[in-house]
């Protein structure tokens, strides 16, 4: 990977904003669009890590029901649009090749423990290093049991908290990902002070950017990664 610009543009679901989330031809189009980060969603089923956001089917694919109550066959016959497959967390790995570092959220239950495993197996056998992840939740159960502390991890904040700081030491986390919605001056400032770095999700408008920019934040989640780069 080549070094990375202060202000970082991660492709939130790959490029949802132009193929369907979560799939390998989103996580390809935010590569082609020069995405610095690469975040998905994952969960744990039928002993796979598989990359969809829901915790049922509807929404992005043709299938109905819960995801974590089907099998592995069942959600691969599925169609996540455009006639693309629900991926597994492997093949956005292998997809990726290192040419952007990778934020797996952990969407479901028990997820922590086979993501480590997966993250382990690329850095011993493919030569990917630990920094070329950060695993992020809004569950922090799920984030401590992580447990390595070379897997770098970010809490997810979707409100204003005045413990927020408290929360992120006790996951070990080295960012907090707050919504765009509570992000202020005065909460990237504190956030900076207490060496944490701040990721925004979901800052689609130019407008948007432009002010996390100015706020100084350290990058930002969007469904369009081109618009999050250097003007
Ligand atoms: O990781 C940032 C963002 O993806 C968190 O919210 O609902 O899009 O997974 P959501
Ligand atoms: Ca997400």
């Amino acid at each position: 990977m080549t070094p990375l610009p202060k202000f970082l543009s991660i492709g939130h679901r790959g490029a949802r904003g132009h193929e369907p989330e979560n799939t390998l031809r989103s996580v390809r189009r935010a590569l082609e669009l020069s995405a610095h980060g690469i975040e998905i969603d994952v969960w744990f089923v039928d002993g796979e890590l598989v990359v969809i956001h829901d915790a049922k089917l509807e929404r992005t694919t043709n299938g109905h029901g819960y995801v974590s109550r089907k099998t592995f066959a069942q959600l691969r016959a599925l169609d996540a649009g455009k006639g693309e497959r629900i991926p597994t967390l492997r093949e956005v790995f292998e997809t990726v090749d290192r040419r952007a570092f990778i934020n797996i959220e952990l969407k479901g239950r028990r997820t922590a423990g086979p993501v480590r495993a997966l993250i382990a197996e690329f850095v011993e056998q493919c030569g990917w290093r630990y920094e070329d992840f950060v695993v992020s939740s809004f569950h922090r159960a799920e984030l401590r049991a992580i447990s390595d502390p070379r897997i770098p991890i970010a809490l997810l904040l979707a409100r204003p908290s005045r413990l927020y700081a408290l929360s992120a030491r006790r996951v070990r986390a080295s960012a907090v990902n707050p919504a765009l919605l509570f992000v202020t001056r005065r909460f990237v400032e504190d956030a900076h002070r207490r060496g944490l770095r701040v990721f925004v999700y979901t800052v689609n408008s130019p407008a948007d950017i432009s002010r996390m920019r100015k706020l100084g934040v350290d990058g930002v989640f969007t469904d369009f990664p081109e618009r999050a780069l250097a003007p």
